[in-house]
């Protein structure tokens, strides 16, 4: 590979490759550690974490790894209507999962006073376990909390979906902008448009940051090999981050059965759908989706709904059916050949093909 990048040279990478953090569970401290021990950026998604977790993650990750690591959280934790929820929402919208709850011999649960922990409180948490790099998604912390990071020697990483929210997070001092195309696994992280407005691809994308911005530059969305990321590189960014070829693998929190999809002729299609969170995803079609669009006028917001389908989730897994699993995947997915992350990060920094052949089966 070219010689070290500005991003790699301040995060301190041997290889230019971040493994992109996943939300709800999917993270994984054996992930984040084998990714950074191999001389890339280990991430663990901690949205979902109280500040405690996240204090009790920092040190798992401390004693699996002295290298560097980012801890990311969503900046903007609830939808208009999703906090406060009331008990009257709560059974307006029950009626909707009712019969799969059923379906699964599952009872009504409890109405929650919240259904995410605050961005404040797990922010202030990032702030004292200090690691290399706090990335973000879902819009940019407010200035007092990017100047305790500064004052802390953490890294800031802000993701953009749009060259609009790249010269936001720019204009904030954050340190490194993620420019993410619509191609990506997971939720698109849009803040200043919804997220339908501007579906725009990696390739454009991290070109028009590139060019824009002083600040390093990280792609992210269907990049799954070496030759995505030497793409990447060439467009202007620092670093690449890939997400679903590292959710395929072993160490990844994901169930085998989502796996297995993930390596099959079906996750050649993907779609955006709002039916796992409320927010909008890029996954691969299966029931959830096809039950929970054609009911999409009646879904809560975020993040109410993504609690309803993390019982449904939980009792689908158990009861060995992916039907409601969130199944999701970036376009990348045909090119996924690794089922361990140390044979991945293998390939990413020693094959270097000046034109990749494309890998048998995709
Ligand atoms: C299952 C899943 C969960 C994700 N959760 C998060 C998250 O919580 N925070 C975040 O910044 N990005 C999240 N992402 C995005 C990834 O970190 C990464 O940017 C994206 O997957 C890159 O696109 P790719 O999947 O095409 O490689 C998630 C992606 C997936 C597939």
């Amino acid at each position: 590979m070219a010689d070290a990048s500005e991003a790699q040279r301040r995060i301190g990478l041997r290889h230019p490759i971040v493994q992109g953090p996943f939300g709800g569970g999917l993270s994984t401290v054996e992930l984040a550690a084998t990714v950074s021990n191999a001389g890339g950026l280990g991430s663990f998604g901690a949205h979902i974490l109280d500040p405690d977790g996240i204090e009790d993650l920092a040190a798992e990750l401390r004693a699996a790894t002295d290298e560097p690591f980012a801890l990311n959280l969503w900046v903007s934790d609830h939808d208009p209507g999703g906090d406060p929820f009331s008990r009257d929402a709560f059974d307006a919208v029950w009626p909707v999962f009712a019969p799969f709850f059923r379906e699964y011999g599952l009872d009504k649960p409890e109405p929650q006073a919240r259904y995410h922990p605050r961005f404040e409180d797990q922010a202030e948490a990032i702030l004292e376990t200090r690691p290399r790099v706090f990335s973000f998604v879902f819009g940019i912390p407010d200035a007092v909390t990017l100047k305790a990071c500064r004052e802390r020697d953490i890294l800031t990483l802000g993701a953009a979906t749009t060259l609009a929210e790249a010269e936001a997070l720019d204009a904030a001092g954050v340190d490194l902008v993620l420019a993410t195309g619509f191609e990506a696994g997971g939720h698109r992280p849009a803040f200043l448009e919804p997220a339908d407005n501007n579906l725009v691809g990696t390739l454009p994308l991290t070109r028009q940051i590139a060019a824009r911005l002083k600040r390093p530059v990280i792609a992210a969305g269907g990049i799954a090999d070496r030759a995505g990321i030497d793409a990447a590189l060439t467009l202007g960014a620092g670093a690449a981050q890939l997400g679903t070829a590292f959710l395929a693998c072993a160490e990844s929190g994901t169930s085998d059965a989502h796996r297995d999809v993930l390596f099959s002729p079906r996750a050649r299609h993907t779609v955006l759908t709002r039916a796992y969170t409320g927010r909008l995803a890029r996954g691969i079609p299966n029931r959830v989706i096809a039950e929970m669009e054609a009911r999409a006028a009646d879904l809560p917001p975020f993040p109410v709904q993504a609690w309803f389908l993390g019982h449904l989730k939980r009792a689908a897994i158990e009861a060995g059916d992916e039907d409601f699993a969130s199944l999701y995947a970036g376009q990348g997915a045909p090119l996924l050949t690794h089922r361990r992350a140390g044979d991945l990060m293998t390939e990413l920094t020693t094959a270097s093909p000046a034109r990749a052949p494309a890998p048998a089966g995709a």
